[in-house]
């Protein structure tokens, strides 16, 4: 191989470091919707930002001691002609002073991390109780307190500890809202818990954030935070059955309650009651579908109906080959269901 010259890998070396300075700092933005650094959103956020923050603490000051040492050691003791290292072999005093000391800083983390741990696990009076079904590749909620049931956007009363039980239908999932909490992971077979307060009326972005499968990416969430008024109002809509559809959309009504739809979707207030799938009762009043990753419009939902694994891959969903009259017809039905 062809060696390179002095100023040709001065130039290499250059370029690699500010490529890898590009790397480094694109992951740097203070405005992701799901940054949580600098926006812990009520107690919870901050229990365990707080642990973070104790934690990175130490852990910088030991990396700044430790690496400062080792570029003293290299420039200081660096090969020197007619200079021979010093030759010996252990330091009982150096061995026990390394052991005693990284021990104490672990003992020292140890409690405020099992005190977090312990406080973030316990539920206080008064939560929201909502069920949480993780599928693959969507949420479903169940609002127990309430008798309804919704998919992907949470919504919470601002103020009020919500505490979530996780079940799995599949595989694992795990459940996070980076701004509200860390993360949760749902097992199937066993309910783990969740809870977290919004202090702040506003939207909080999360996702599924163990790898469940091809759209392990498009399973996302959002949690709606707001003011308690506006969160009973809010629990009232969702609570009616589906209007009865005007004669505009009967057609499509009639399509869904006698085609495949029905078999795995629910709309309360008509036959269609299976629970496999989202609960389509209140569609419209949805930002967003399909693991919260398609925005709720006309367009996406027939793009949807003409095939879903095309717009998310390894949807359960299949391509049912509707008629382009048949998707018209089930948009303006579905579209129709505030
Ligand atoms: Cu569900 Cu990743």
């Amino acid at each position: 191989m062809r060696r390179l010259s002095g100023a040709s890998s001065r130039r290499f070396y250059l370029g690699a470091t500010l490529l890898a300075l590009v790397v480094l700092f694109s992951g740097c933005a203070n405005n992701g919707p799901q940054d949580f650094l600098n926006y812990q959103e009520g107690t919870n956020a901050q229990m365990a930002d707080d642990l973070w923050d104790i934690t990175i603490l130490i852990a910088a000051v030991i990396f700044v001691i430790v690496e400062g040492l080792l570029v003293y050691a290299l420039i200081r003791f660096r090969h020197k002609p007619g200079r021979e290292a010093a030759q010996f072999h252990g330091n009982t005093k150096l061995e026990i002073i390394l052991t005693l000391v990284p021990a104490v800083i672990l003992i020292g983390l140890l409690i405020p991390s099992i005190k977090t741990i312990f406080d973030l696990a316990r539920t206080p009076e008064g939560a929201l109780e909502i069920t949480v079904t993780a599928r693959q590749f969507w949420w479903q909620y169940d609002y127990d307190d309430f008798g309804f049931a919704t998919a992907n956007e949470l919504h919470i009363p601002v103020g009020q500890p919500v505490h979530l039980t996780l079940k799995g239908a599949d595989v694992i999932h795990s459940y996070w809202v980076p701004r509200l909490s860390g993360t949760q992971d749902v097992i199937p077979g066993r309910n783990n818990e969740l809870t977290f307060t919004a202090e702040e009326p506003g939207r909080y972005m999360g996702q599924c954030k163990e790898f469940c499968g091809l759209s392990h990416a498009n399973m996302r969430l959002i949690v709606f935070a707001h003011a308690p008024a506006d969160f009973q109002t809010w629990v009232a809509e969702q609570q009616k059955p589906a209007s009865a559809p005007s004669s505009d959309v009967a057609g499509g009504q009639k399509l869904f309650l006698e085609g495949v739809c029905v078999n795995c979707h629910a709309i309360q207030g008509t036959d269609a009651a299976a629970t496999t799938a989202p609960d389509l009762t209140h569609l419209a009043s949805r930002e967003t579908f399909a693991g919260a990753t398609f925005k709720l419009s006309d367009a996406n939902l027939a793009e949807w109906l003409r095939n879903p694994p095309a717009m998310k891959p390894g949807s359960l969903m299949p391509d049912y080959g509707l008629s382009e009259d048949d998707i018209t017809s089930l948009v303006a039905y579905l579209m129709s269901l505030e």
